[in-house]
């Protein structure tokens, strides 16, 4: 029996596997807009099979994407393109959800393909005035008054994400980001109560999930993305996520998906098939909070291994679901399982 093909409960949402497409920026949105792109990107893996659709960093305050081609969610005109997108996800028998996200000091770059370079339109924020890298832009500091901006953002960002029809909402608190830059002493030199010990760098990231908390229904799944290691010493790490996965336990979070990395530049990260698994397994076997494994997992046999061991709730695949939108069809083959629509079934 797979238990990669067995439903997953989260609050009042059933994911149909335990297979979740992970966030992947794009690049192809309009002032914010879902484009044509979008919609056949996502509803293609929709149609392979995934049981979570989790739609790519969509920035909650316009100087908060990462580059200026991002989805955004902040603005009420952003609604109606983003429900046309949950609606194709839906139809095709997967959950939408998103990731909402602010990119702080990395916010403001050419997308990938035009270099990824700054683009120095405007100056971003973080919690202290520390460019991400040479050639990148020193951003402000935020104040009180910018860090209600930053909750209300965020808190706004999720009303729209269930006006547009979304049923899970991940935030953003990974890869050097704006929330991750709260957590990381790396980052974070503030000596106000929001810097300092780790119990006050988790502060404003766990306001935030209050402030999404309180407005998306208790009967929806929210789930967070961390960066479970800096993999720098005096960075934040496994211990420190441990820490932060009991408080958002305690705020109402069902799921942390444990990524790594992207504090600051030029740091040595052990890559290798399945190396954030340990993450998500020891924030699971010490919290009890449901865990999402994440990166370079792309064999069948591997992710069903993965849940077995109960290491992790959810696997999230990004690349391999970019090279093979029906990777799914192909572990159901491979564990035994029979989960292709009525339409294939000549084909299996
Ligand atoms: C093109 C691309 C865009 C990405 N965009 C995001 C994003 O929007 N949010 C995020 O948290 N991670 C993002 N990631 C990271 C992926 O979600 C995933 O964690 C990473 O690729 C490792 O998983 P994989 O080995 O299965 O690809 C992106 C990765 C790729 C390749």
């Amino acid at each position: 029996m797979s238990l990669l093909f067995s439903p997953l409960k989260l609050r009042s949402v059933t994911l149909k596997n335990r297979l979740a497409m992970s966030p992947m920026c794009q690049y192809s949105a309009q002032e914010g807009q879902v484009t044509e792109w979008h919609l056949l990107h996502y509803l293609t893996r929709a149609v392979g099979g995934v049981g979570l659709i989790m739609v790519e960093a969509t920035a909650v305050e316009a100087r908060g994407v990462i580059s200026p081609d991002d989805l955004g969610i902040w603005s009420d005109a952003h609604v109606p393109g983003l429900k046309k997108l949950t609606g194709r996800i839906r139809e095709a028998g997967a959950v939408p959800g998103i990731q909402i996200a602010h990119a702080g000091r990395k916010a403001g770059t050419a997308s990938p393909w035009q270099g990824g370079k700054p683009l120095h339109r405007w100056t971003p924020v973080a919690p202290s005035p520390l460019a991400f890298h040479e050639g990148w832009p020193v951003p402000q500091e935020l104040d009180e008054t910018g860090l209600e901006q930053i909750r209300q953002a965020f808190q706004q960002g999720a009303r729209r994400a269930l006006a547009a029809g979304f049923e899970l909402i991940e935030l953003h608190m990974a890869h050097g980001y704006l929330l991750h830059s709260f957590l990381s002493p790396l980052t974070n030199h503030r000596s106000d109560r929001y810097g300092g010990s780790r119990e006050n760098r988790m502060r404003f990231p766990l306001e935030v999930v209050e402030a999404v908390r309180a407005v998306w229904p208790e009967e929806l799944p929210l789930f967070v993305r961390v960066s479970a290691s800096d993999w720098v010493e005096g960075g934040w790490d496994i211990a420190d996520t441990v820490a932060f996965a009991k408080e958002l336990q305690k705020r109402g979070v069902d799921l942390l998906d444990c990524s790594s990395g992207g504090a600051i530049p030029g740091v040595k990260i052990p890559v290798g098939p399945g190396y954030q698994v340990p993450f998500a397994a020891q924030v699971r076997l010490s919290t009890g909070l449901s865990t999402g494994a994440v990166g370079l997992l792309t064999e069948p046999l591997q992710t069903e291994a993965i849940l077995q061991a109960q290491q992790a709730d959810l696997i999230l695949l990004g690349r391999a679901l970019l090279r093979e939108p029906y990777w799914p069809y192909r572990a159901a083959q491979a564990l035994g399982a029979k989960v292709w629509p009525v339409q294939y079934e000549r084909a299996f």
